[in-house]
């Protein structure tokens, strides 16, 4: 455990926002100095929602940032390259020259990008920023601007997402998820075909995972690294092809992807009448994905992420199972039902921090590796706004005050270990340090 004084509210609201006045770099918040030097997708949304209740004009310059990285197929790049950030290019693996954005006719021409995605979490964001907006017009004008981008990177989800067929998005790679090393990706990305030597031990980095801005997430255990790498450039390769992606050898429904997108499906109708559009497809769009989640994901009591290469829902659970609560219109027995495994010692029971990343007693469980134990403030957050909108106040109460506990202790880290909250991963995360400052706002009862 670091020694370190816990801070009182006004400390901690000025050290969070030191840190995302340090890692703004140009025209947007990096999610960490160092490790991570570009703009990441659902980062930006984190940091949006952070600043919702703060500063309405940079949330939007911060969504207007990511959006300049937005493809005109309607994709929204999993990492911006911001000619601001130029010098740090080609530190970061895998960066432009890997991901070769430029030579596809429908990306930007200003900013490389990657060619994945994350979770469309923007919209949440959006919606949020226009719930609490400081400034109405400015947020106003901002909702005008952005909704008809987010309709677009909705309708390309859809159009280029149901590999199964059954009203659910796949992802194509773990980085999309946004939890990269989650045990729930191990079985297909195991059942991959051996590998080709030249990419054996690419593993994908910022600056050494070291001090100061860091701790090694750990050595890579699973072997995995080069699979990534490997199936990136796969999906390059293609041209970035959505009718490839029919063939490549990893796509999942995950359940938090689909969770998030349901739930922005849900903001996008809510900002419609602001943005001067339809409300309808939207929530038609949100009752498909509800009822897709149910009918595909849903098995013994939980949502489990589906391999659609061998037709097998995942036997672990992570904190991914319970992405589905962000949707407002989960039946509320399904509700009841996750808020119990969720409450249980299978999650936050047997925990001294909320929420560890992976069922604590399933074997893969690791206290220390990230996305396969840790808890995060990204996802705590996630899940306390869920639990609000279910009504659940006093879940939503502890998952705040344990959130702020950690961050107290140990600082904006990238995550946590769930038993002692000591830090793990980066430090100074822009997401961390954001999210506190609207955990702040609600000037929750520790
Ligand atoms: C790591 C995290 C991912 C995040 C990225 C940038 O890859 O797993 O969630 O978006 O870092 O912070």
């Amino acid at each position: 455990m670091e020694a370190r004084p816990a801070l009182d509210n006004g400390a901690l609201g000025r050290e969070a926002w030191s840190v995302l006045g340090a890692n703004r770099t140009g025209s947007c918040t990096v999610p960490a100095p160092g490790l991570y030097p570009h703009q990441w997708n659902w980062d930006t949304a984190f940091v949006v929602a952070g600043l919702a209740r703060w500063d309405t004009r940079r949330a939007g310059a911060e969504l207007l940032g990511l959006m300049e990285g937005q493809w005109r197929t309607g994709m929204v790049p999993h990492i911006v390259f911001h000619p601001s950030h130029a010098s740090h290019a080609e530190t970061y693996f895998p960066g432009p020259a890997f991901w070769r954005s430029r030579d596809h006719p429908a990306s930007p021409r200003r900013v490389p990008t990657s060619g994945l995605t994350q979770p469309p979490s923007q919209a949440l964001a959006l919606w949020w920023v226009w719930r609490h907006a400081t400034d109405r017009d400015e947020a106003a004008a901002l909702v005008r601007r952005v909704h008809p981008m987010l309709v677009a990177q909705h309708d390309h989800i859809a159009a280029t997402r149901d590999l199964g067929g059954g009203g659910l998005a796949a992802i194509v790679h773990p980085w999309e998820s946004g939890m990269d090393d989650s045990p729930v990706w191990d079985a297909p990305l195991d059942a991959l075909p051996p590998l080709h030597p030249a990419y054996r031990g690419r593993e994908p980095h910022g600056e050494p995972h070291g001090e100061p801005h860091g701790e090694p997430h750990g050595e890579p255990q699973t072997g995995h690294h080069d699979r990534y790498v490997w199936l990136a450039s796969r999906y390059r390769d293609s041209g970035y092809d959505p009718a490839y992606l029919h063939d490549h050898p990893f796509a999942v429904e995950d359940p938090m992807f689909n969770g998030i997108w349901l739930a922005s499906c849900e903001a996008l109708a809510e900002l419609a009448p602001v943005a001067g559009a339809d409300p309808a497809p939207h929530r038609e769009a949100a009752e498909r994905i509800r009822a897709a989640l149910l009918e595909r994901l849903w098995f013994d009591g939980l949502f489990h992420a589906r391999d659609l290469r061998s037709g097998r829902l995942s036997p672990v659970c992570a904190v991914g199972s319970f992405g589905p609560l962000l949707d407002p219109g989960l039946p509320s027995d399904r509700v009841d039902t996750l808020v119990g495994v969720l409450e249980s010692p299978r999650f936050m029971g047997a925990a001294g921090y909320p929420v560890p990343s992976c069922e604590i007693r399933s074997p893969q469980f690791d206290r220390s590796r990230y996305w396969r134990g840790p808890s995060w403030v990204i996802t705590n957050w996630l899940l306390l706004r869920a639990a609000d909108a279910h009504g659940r106040t006093e879940l939503a109460r502890l998952l705040a005050a344990g959130t702020l506990r950690l961050v107290r202790q140990a600082g904006f880290r990238e995550c946590f270990d769930p038993f002692d909250g000591s830090g793990r991963g980066s430090r100074d995360f822009s997401a961390s340090a954001a999210l506190t400052l609207d955990l702040l706002a609600d000037n929750v009862a520790v």
